[in-house]
């Protein structure tokens, strides 16, 4: 057997860049809209992102450091999850920036607003689909070493399901023509669903 090129991540990976977000690829971006105490809206990427329950429907985010949509989530138990699509690549990217808290990220990137329906922050307008999200659960994650670290995962239950209608095509969402984008590898790559293929579950 070839010997396998191995490393522990906390001796150090002895390449040029880390390699964990290259190999953890693609991974769906969680843009996520949350507003603080005072209702001021907030807006940022999150590809440490997954849906993790079919019912209720359930998906988390998770950042490094305490960031302001953490802040805002655990404040308010509300957030928006916003479809990152190819069209709106370049408005997601300026959505990164660290502006100081309450400046709004979504005009910045010259983002309209669209108002949500259960929960107080609001959607992308220009998102071919979005989830309004309660939160369920704040985590301050721990490492092997049973230390708590500064990672937050913010668990949120879906309670309602936005779609552009341009985007249902025999009732069904139509993933291609959203063109939804993916963070991969080092900095700057980014992957795009343009095709898809089908397979289905065995039976018994
Ligand atoms: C595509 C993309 C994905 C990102 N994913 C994460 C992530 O998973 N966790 C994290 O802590 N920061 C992530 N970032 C960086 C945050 O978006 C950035 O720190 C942002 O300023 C946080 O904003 P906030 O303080 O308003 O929440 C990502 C940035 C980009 C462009």
């Amino acid at each position: 057997m070839t010997e396998t090129y191995f490393y522990e991540p906390l001796k150090g990976h002895g390449l040029p860049h880390d390699p964990f977000k290259a190999i953890l690829t693609p991974r769906p971006i969680g843009w996520i809209s949350t507003v603080d105490a005072e209702g001021r809206v907030n807006l940022a990427p999150y590809s440490f992102f997954a849906a993790i329950a079919t019912f209720p429907p359930m998906v988390c985010f998770s950042s490094d450091g305490k960031k302001d949509t953490v802040s805002n989530a655990e404040a308010t138990g509300e957030f928006v999850y916003n479809l990152a699509t190819r069209d709106l690549a370049w408005a997601m990217n300026e959505t990164c920036a660290p502006l100081p808290h309450g400046e709004n990220e979504m005009i910045r990137a010259g983002l309209a607003a669209a108002p949500s329906r259960l929960v107080k922050p609001p959607r992308v307008a220009a998102t071919p689909a979005a989830f309004e999200c309660k939160v369920t659960q704040v985590i301050q994650l721990t490492g092997a070493d049973g230390e708590k670290r500064d990672n937050w995962m913010v668990i949120g239950q879906v309670m309602g399901v936005h779609i552009d209608p341009a985007y249902l095509k025999d009732g069904r969402f139509d993933t291609v023509a959203a063109r939804p984008i993916a963070r991969c590898g080092y900095r700057g790559d980014y992957a795009e669903v343009s095709e898809l293929f089908e397979m289905f579950r065995p039976t018994a």
